[in-house]
């Protein structure tokens, strides 16, 4: 349960993802052997939710993505401990092919896209782990120009010298190619202007709205990412130290102050709130 909903007066109650969504529990990271990054993280994205993750730099919100896509070997990291669980089945050691075939895709951060490559090219490869046929990758293709008419006009343009908003439209697309029951965005809204992310977040709540697409953002502009999620979860160093409904955060004095840059007396509360949700949660 989280101090702040409770607080705030709103529902308390986590999203259950029971056997139907996704779902982490107790999670342990360690890089190298060495740096541990995430310590007993616990969440949930039920199925066909929107789920915003929150937290500043260095709070461990990239490792998240990296263990439930099964990519931290790629960055020497490993799970110590925890489990995650999509659909009831276990992701871990299922290898990162496995997960996009389970339903997962995610919108690295930082794209990822391959820049001398055209934009067509770049969402072929989205559709690559799936067995497809041409035609189906034909059609998906068109969806995506369809959610995208920005990017269709320049298909075969390399991908590299597109704008930054026009490579994060490739990026989403991408996943898109894979159909994904679950998309992971990772800092959407990275290095974008205002009214692209408007337009981006927009557009991923239509897929959530109208597809049923579950949504996980990873984001640290707290207020787009609130106004679009159902629930929310603040990270730090490594921990859930906040959680509730979307709203409640919102509304939150303490948190808005602390992730929308404010300071002072207002952050003097909100690690106040922090030290009592951890001492309520035995953390
Ligand atoms: N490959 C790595 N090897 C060692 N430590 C790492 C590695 N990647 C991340 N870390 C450490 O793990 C912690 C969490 O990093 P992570 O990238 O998950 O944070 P983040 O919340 O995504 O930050 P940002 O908002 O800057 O993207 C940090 O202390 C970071 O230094
Ligand atoms: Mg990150």
């Amino acid at each position: 349960m989280s101090t702040t909903s409770a607080r705030a007066g709103a529902s308390t109650t986590s999203p259950s993802a029971g056997t139907d969504g996704l779902a982490i529990r107790g999670l342990e990271v360690v890089y190298n052997n060495a740096v541990v990054a995430l310590r007993g993280v616990s969440l949930s994205v039920p199925e066909g939710g929107f789920v915003s993750v929150l937290g500043a730099n260095g709070a461990g919100k990239t490792t998240l993505v990296r263990a439930i896509t099964n990519l931290l070997f790629v960055h020497d990291g490993r799970v110590r401990d925890g489990s995650v669980t999509y659909g009831g089945q276990s992701l871990l050691d299922a290898g990162a092919r496995a997960v996009v075939r389970a339903g997962i895709c995610q919108v690295p951060e930082g794209r990822m896209l391959f820049p001398r490559l055209t934009v067509d090219e770049n969402l072929r490869v989205g559709a690559s782990t799936r067995k497809v046929t041409a035609a189906d990758v034909a059609a998906e293709l068109e969806h995506v120009y369809e959610v995208f008419p920005q990017i269709a006009d320049r298909r075969d343009e390399k991908a590299g010298l597109m704008s930054g908003g026009e490579q994060q439209m490739v990026a989403v697309g991408r996943a898109l190619m894979a159909k994904p029951r679950l998309m992971i965005c990772d800092e959407l809204s990275l290095g974008l202007a205002p009214l692209i992310v408007k337009d981006l977040f927009e557009l991923v709540s239509q897929l959530n709205r109208e597809e049923g697409m579950g949504v996980l953002v990873i984001e640290q502009n707290a207020r787009v990412a609130l106004q679009h999620s159902n629930y929310g979860y603040v990270m730090e160093t490594g921990k859930v130290v906040v959680e509730g409904t979307s709203a409640s955060l919102s509304e939150d004095d303490y948190v808005q102050e602390f992730y929308l840059g404010g300071a002072g007396e207002a952050k003097d509360a909100y690690e106040e709130l922090v030290a009592r949700y951890r001492k309520g949660n035995g953390s």
